[in-house]
């Protein structure tokens, strides 16, 4: 069977086919000499059995193996259950699954429509869960080692979204030890979705790093309540995924645990979990991950920043969990650095816009209850730096 045209199909390492089981989708090569010509000739059925030596023979013969993209989910499946494959590979073949579904919605090129929202969902729901069977017994320290050595693609379309995906799992794990699959895949495809509402704001002011006028960032500020109508439309109903949920993390992912975010000035928890462990994830990747541009923070620096949003802008439970399965201790006396109150991860930044702390003025009963704390430490510390008489 010969089949023309190469957007059916997507290219598959050879070393990541299963050997000694039944293989679960077909596998083609191009048989078309000509890069324009595609001619995509099944090699090998769905269900035969491939020895090592057939495979390794394949590796001589054919530069490169094809499958169906119909039969992703079924590779993407048996990638995960390879033990030779190292998790890194596995995730960066996942990782580009997930792209070829955001980029349905994302792809400035493609007229959207609620069906390629459909398919963009359900795709993404699959990499998310080939994702959850390698990292869900991750700790976040070893998330960040991993977003780490993953191909890069672009960063606030692509790369984000899945890197806030990964984080939001492995910090529900953190919270919840013993929380099963279903729900780590939950939270990873609401993670993965929750900026959908971008795709609703002009690109020259989501990809513009200068000044926003406050106009601007207005219309920035609209991405949670726009995703939460694109996914709450009738049409999506039959998407066989809790959108309840994920358009719960979607519409609260910038709302602020002491009341002062956006857009419904949610608090506490009146702010679903989900979004909550979606703030925490959002704001760390988009400090720490690196761009095209220089400015990010390492981990040390990342976790002290950001402990000054502990409790205003982010859960303090959730935020302690966070710090403890980086393996780090917030360490408030080497912050040189702070970043705005308002710093918002979703708008695109030239450079970090950190600045030197301020002074801030220490209310009497805080000094009271930090004496009371540190006790004699306290007291001496508080005191070696002045002057004797
Ligand atoms: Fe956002
Ligand atoms: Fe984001």
């Amino acid at each position: 069977m010969a089949i023309q045209g190469n957007s059916d199909f997507f290219s598959v390492g050879v070393d990541f086919v299963v050997v000694n089981v039944p293989i679960p989708y077909d596998l083609y090569i191009n048989s078309s000499t000509h890069a324009v010509n595609d001619r995509f000739v099944r090699i090998f059925p769905q269900g035969g059995i491939l020895a090592l030596e057939e495979v390794m023979a394949f590796k001589a013969k054919y530069y490169q193996l094809y499958v169906l993209e119909s039969q992703r989910d079924k590779y993407l499946k048996s990638l995960i259950s390879l033990a030779h494959v190292p998790d890194e590979k596995k995730a960066d073949v996942i990782k580009d699954s997930a792209i070829v579904y955001l980029s349905k919605v994302f792809d400035a090129d493609k007229v959207f429509n609620t069906e390629l929202l459909g398919e963009a969902i359900s795709g993404c729901r699959e990499s998310v869960e080939s994702m959850v069977g390698v990292i869900k017994d991750y700790s976040i320290k070893q998330i960040q080692d991993l977003i780490g050595s993953l191909s890069f693609h672009d960063f606030y379309t692509y790369d984000h979204s899945i890197n806030v995906s990964m984080y939001c799992i492995s910090i529900l794990k953190a919270l919840k030890p013993k929380v099963d699959k279903e729900e780590l895949a939950s939270i990873g495809l609401a993670g993965i979705l929750h900026d959908l509402g971008k795709i609703k704001i002009p690109t020259h002011i989501l990809n513009n790093p200068g000044k926003l006028s406050e106009e601007e960032f207005d219309l920035i500020k609209k991405h949670p309540e726009y995703g939460k109508m694109l996914l709450l439309e009738k049409e999506l109903k039959n998407v066989d995924v809790d959108i309840e949920v994920i358009s719960r993390l979607v519409s609260e992912h910038h709302e602020n645990y002491d009341g002062s975010g956006y857009p419904m000035k949610l608090a506490k928890e009146d702010i679903h979990l989900y979004a909550r462990i979606a703030a925490i994830a959002d704001v760390y990747d988009a400090v720490t991950t690196k761009r095209s541009y220089q400015g990010v923070l390492d981990t040390d620096e990342a976790i002290n920043v950001l402990s000054r949003f502990s409790g205003k802008r982010f859960d303090p439970e959730i935020f302690d969990i966070f710090v403890k399965s980086l393996n780090k201790v917030v360490q408030k006396r080497f912050i040189t650095r702070e970043l705005p109150e308002d710093f918002d991860p979703s708008s695109p930044h030239e450079n970090l816009p950190l600045q030197p702390v301020k002074a801030r003025v220490i209310a009497p009963d805080i000094i009271k209850n930090e004496e009371k704390d540190f006790g004699k430490v306290s007291v001496q510390v508080k005191f070696s730096g002045l002057k004797k008489k």
